[in-house]
């Protein structure tokens, strides 16, 4: 299948922003709240929506709105980079297993929201990246692929964080690329 992928982000948006280097196409992104990854479409021409999950809109309003709008653009697949809302039973009954998450651990260590935080916390002198398939519960679903870091004496969370991000911008198009390819 010739796939279009979205790709939702709430960050500086450097993850999509390396997926284009390694071949991987993406024909949308969406962001839900004002960030760099708009910046980053902008920059590449990959059109780009902001669909704010602001107080007015329920988590089933957020899901309802951007599955409509992943429909409009024949979207096929998605790929979770950065993204900070958690997606709800529509995005799944329409997407269920062709949407992709990038999270910053080894999983199933370290789920949620501040797994390096969290890997720092704990004293672990190795950490990593995973893309898995999502699922509703989060953090959960299919690995798909995954890269050790190591955590250095003295590491605060900006430099563990930076080298982490440096290891996903090679894993998740790669693996991205992969699964794309066998879709
Ligand atoms: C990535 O480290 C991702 O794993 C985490 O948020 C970061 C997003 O970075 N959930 P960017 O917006 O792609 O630069």
């Amino acid at each position: 299948m010739e796939y279009r992928l979205a790709v939702l982000a709430s960050g500086e948006g450097s993850n999509l922003a390396a997926l284009r280097g390694a071949g991987v196409r993406a024909a949308l992104v969406i962001a839900d709240r004002a960030c760099g990854a708009l910046g980053v479409a902008r920059a590449q021409d990959i059109p780009a929506l902001l669909i704010p999950r602001g107080s007015r809109r329920t988590r089933d309003l957020f899901d309802e709105e951007v599955v409509a709008a992943l429909g409009a653009f024949g979207i096929t697949h998605i790929a979770c980079l950065g993204f900070m809302t958690i997606l709800g039973r529509r995005m799944f009954g329409a997407y269920g297993g062709r949407i992709y998450n990038g999270h910053p651990s080894l999983l199933p260590a370290f789920k949620g929201a501040h797994a390096v935080e969290d890997a720092i916390a704990a004293g672990v002198s190795m950490t990593g990246c995973t893309l898995h398939e999502m699922e509703l519960a989060i953090d959960s679903g299919r690995i798909i692929a995954q890269a050790r870091v190591p955590i250095e004496p003295g590491d605060a969370v900006e430099t563990l964080r930076a080298r982490i991000k440096a290891r996903e911008h090679e894993l998740y198009p790669w693996a991205l690329g992969h699964v794309l390819a066998e879709s």
